[in-house]
């Protein structure tokens, strides 16, 4: 029997009751659901809507219901409808009657609501650790790849050599943002809804602000409507997720590429690559593909929230039950992305002298002759213009820049004089970065120095 059945004639059919049950879903969030119990009981026992020794029997049972429960010999049946009510009819199996104290001026709607901003609370820590946790990894290989140079790129086509540790330190930046991201949701969502009761609120004498201070949380969600019909702040932390999620996919993508014979730049260890079932040959980056494609996933989630929640009128309706799985999609993925991408990167070697001599004279060092004639005070437009013949007939005579004739070079412009072929190596490109967060060494250095500050 459902804890709300006194009014029907018969019960829910049983595949009406299999389709509307989510104890597979919420079922995860047992944790957060006692502990929300408890500290609901407290409040009643210290407004004195309950007894003193009524709580403390109710919370004894609870603590005996979640032992229960992690030790499996409490099954998750789906006959109880949600967790909610499991957890409530075998409270009041224990201890009868005391345990039918346990919802005053409270229901479902508001209790649900509160468990998933508890979990929210906790997984937006773990996300956060996590997040921290591979900006290390990348400051470790920054660290040990500070003089390797890479080519850079722009549409995937050569642009400007680069220290690889200055390409590194970017997915640290952007990480960055990611754990502003999580800090600031977690601002919004530890709030405690409870007391908020349906919809309305209650007439009995409670106190909302304790329940909110018992568990720790920075307040309430004020209006009552808002409180038990609002997702927002759950989109949010699945944006956050959708976010992490993109970066991931785009160090992945590099990954992949990295790890081609064609680019030849990363080895990774046997123990992140597979192989093939037919090709005796191949050494797969299937971990970086994964996590490309668990995107997916993610970005799923945050749709599927956004859609159930647009356009359902004010306040709770059953489509919101459908939010906890995306919840739990995405940010079960998201943690698994950022493990495994972490670990794929530690278990990746990284071909320092790949790059280096091929892109000496490279035309990938064209602007560096641009900006040695703007040195020279030419215009920057007639620089860039004299520049591109110069890579034209490197073209044409499948040159190197540094293969051309001084005497060649003086043809297309007079300003060119012999110190010219210094700037015309890959790493004097680099070296002579001036700009502040440009990839030279001594400003790779203070970023480094930064972040080593900072990831403490
Ligand atoms: N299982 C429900 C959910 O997750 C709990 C709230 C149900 N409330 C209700 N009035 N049916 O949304």
């Amino acid at each position: 029997m459902a804890i709300w059945n006194s009014r029907f004639k018969k019960p829910l059919a049983e595949i009406a009751l299999k389709f509307s049950s989510s104890i597979d879903i919420d079922g995860k969030l047992y944790n957060e659901d006692i502990d929300g119990s408890k500290a609901h009981v407290r409040m009643l026992a210290k407004q004195k809507i309950i007894s003193l020794s009524e709580s403390k029997k109710i919370i004894k049972a609870l603590d005996g219901i979640r032992k229960k429960i992690s030790s499996g010999k409490l099954k998750l049946d789906w006959r109880k409808e949600d967790i909610h009510s499991l957890i409530e009819e075998r409270l009041v199996e224990k201890i009868g009657n005391v345990g039918k104290k346990l919802h005053t001026a409270r229901s479902r709607n508001d209790q649900v609501a509160l468990d998933e901003r508890l979990y929210m609370r906790k997984e937006i820590k773990e996300l956060i650790k996590l997040t921290r946790s591979i900006q290390k990894t990348f400051l470790e290989k920054a660290e040990q790849y500070k003089n390797t140079i890479i080519p850079g790129y722009t549409h995937l086509q050569r642009a400007q050599p680069l220290l690889f540790a200055h390409q590194l330190i970017a997915y640290i930046s952007m990480l960055d943002r990611d754990v502003e991201r999580l800090n600031d949701c977690m601002k919004r969502a530890d709030k405690s809804p409870l007391g908020a009761a349906a919809l309305a609120g209650t007439t009995l004498n409670t106190d909302r602000n304790l329940v909110a201070k018992f568990l720790g949380m920075n307040g309430i969600v004020e209006n009552s409507l808002d409180a038990v019909s609002s997702r927002d702040v759950m989109i949010e932390l699945i944006s956050a997720c959708s976010i992490i999620m993109m970066h991931l996919s785009r160090f992945s993508e590099e990954m992949v590429l990295w790890s081609s014979q064609e680019f030849g730049f990363a080895d990774i260890d046997d123990s992140f690559a597979t192989g093939s079932s037919l090709m005796p040959q191949k050494k797969n980056p299937d971990i970086a593909e994964l996590v490309r494609g668990k995107v997916g996933r993610v970005y799923g989630s945050l749709f599927g929230l956004l859609t159930i929640m647009k356009a359902l009128p004010l306040a709770y309706n059953r489509d919101m039950q459908e939010d906890k799985v995306h919840l739990l999609e995405a940010v079960n993925t998201t943690k698994d992305c950022l493990l495994l991408s972490s670990e794929l990167l530690k278990h990746t070697n990284f071909r320092k002298n790949r790059f280096e001599k091929e892109l000496d004279g490279d035309l990938s060092l064209a602007t560096e002759l641009v900006d040695y004639l703007v040195r020279k005070n030419v215009p920057f437009r007639e620089a860039h213009h004299i520049v591109g013949k110069i890579v034209a007939v490197c073209w044409d005579q499948n040159k190197k820049l540094n293969e051309i004739l001084l005497a060649d070079y003086k043809k297309i412009s007079s300003k060119f004089e012999q110190g010219v072929y210094k700037y015309l190596t890959a790493r004097s490109c680099v070296e002579n970065r001036k700009s502040s967060g440009s990839t030279s060494p001594k400003e790779v250095e203070r970023q480094l120095h930064f972040w080593k500050k900072n990831l403490q």
